[in-house]
């Protein structure tokens, strides 16, 4: 079992059998339950796993705590992939409390029946629990990104459990990139809720942290400030990279042609970088990453029973759900007939907040012409010429 800090042990589970996270998003090197158990004292376990996981997770626990029985289990967020097994937890060991916020015990009401009376501990912002040679500090963080969040802070050995908070996509026994899958669950996940990171990255500010626990991904031990400057640009919607995304779909082929043909261009006139997505066949959370990682977007598609292809309308309807914002737009259509895409998709991206749009646009009718062309070259001038 992996030592974390003296007396804090890795107890959490890995699963490769899952389709989607969430039931939306696919995770191709499957998912990480994390959970800790801290020794001390007292014992103390930090949040439960996902449902098809608790014969596991209850046998880390047994190998960790060597014959004692938990104290407290210490619940930081109740969303079944983490709460699915307090109840199975608080059956097995009948002399251990719940400690949690006053929001987490109303949900074991929802999802369990009961609140847990008589073994309960109802933790708030400040609130300590005293397990011996430790005390642990709780620190509200609400909407990040349920409302019963609680993180937990131990002083004595400087690490910090942050609930779902700089965790990633990808169970913990495959080596990969942190900041693109950790970027792609923030943003799927929690990017609509940038006020409340920002609310509690302020909070972590005054705190002494070396370590830091995540309930998904590794734990990160090393280089704590390149994951608090990325937490701090995303939940400030600033931007991390500049560049261009070209978010498309194409039915025939012509727009392709045409983002293709406006990738080429913003490449020739100096476009640091031009990230080019297919909506209908590449993964959208990763789109949606991507759109938030760059400064540019250009949404290209065709016009589609009067209105946008599907595959952008749902992306459209991404950006707008997870609070996109503080960018620059422009777009590409096409129509054969009447051309209306444009239109639709500004009006739609018109409820973003901060969005300057470009002031060029493009469209083709049908397949690239001369004009078009032309449209395309002014458009790739004008984003260019802002880098
Ligand atoms: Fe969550
Ligand atoms: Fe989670």
């Amino acid at each position: 079992m992996e030592q974390i800090a003296d007396g804090i042990i890795y107890i959490g589970v890995n699963d490769h059998n899952i389709d989607l996270f969430e039931g939306q998003y696919i995770v191709p090197n499957g998912m990480a339950y994390n959970s800790y158990a801290i020794v001390d004292e007292k014992v103390a376990i930090m949040d439960s796993v996902d449902a098809g996981y608790g014969d596991e997770w209850f046998a880390n626990i047994d190998a960790a705590l060597e014959g004692r029985a938990p104290d407290y289990l210490i619940v930081q967020h109740m969303e079944p992939d983490h709460g699915a097994n307090v109840a199975a937890f608080m059956e097995r060991y009948p002399s251990a409390q719940v400690v949690a916020s006053m929001g987490a015990f109303n949900m074991m009401q929802n999802y369990f029946g009961t609140k847990f009376e008589g073994r309960s501990v109802v933790v708030k912002e400040g609130s300590t629990l005293e397990l011996g040679g430790r005390e642990l500090t709780f620190v509200a963080a609400p909407n990040v990104h349920w409302p019963e969040v609680i993180f937990t802070y131990d002083a004595r050995d400087k690490v910090l459990f942050s609930a779902d908070a700089f965790g990633k996509f990808g169970a913990l026994d495959v080596e990969e990139d942190w900041d693109c899958e950790a970027r792609r669950y923030y943003f799927g996940i929690v990017g609509k809720f940038g006020p409340a990171v920002q609310k509690v990255l302020a909070k972590a500010a005054g705190l002494d942290i070396e370590v830091i626990c995540p309930l998904h991904g590794p734990v990160l031990s090393e280089n704590l400030g390149h994951y608090l400057q990325q937490y701090q640009t995303w939940s400030s919607y600033g931007v991390e990279t500049p560049g261009v995304v070209i978010a498309y779909s194409s039915v025939y082929g012509h727009t392709k042609e045409a983002v293709e043909l406006l990738e080429a261009k913003l490449k020739e006139k100096g476009c640091p970088r031009v990230v080019v997505t297919d909506l209908a066949r590449d993964d959208q959370a990763e789109a949606v990453e991507d759109a938030f990682r760059h400064g540019h977007l250009v949404l290209a598609t065709t016009t589609y029973c009067g209105g946008i292809f599907p595959a952008m309308d749902q992306f459209i309807h991404h950006l707008i759900d997870h609070a996109f914002q503080k960018r620059t737009v422009a777009f590409v259509e096409n129509g054969t007939w009447m051309p209306a895409a444009t239109k639709k998709m500004r009006a739609l991206m018109e409820e973003c907040p901060d969005i300057t749009f470009a002031e060029k646009s493009v469209t083709v009718k049908g397949a690239l012409s001369d004009e078009s062309r032309a449209q395309i070259d002014a458009l790739a001038e004008e984003l260019a010429a802002q880098f």
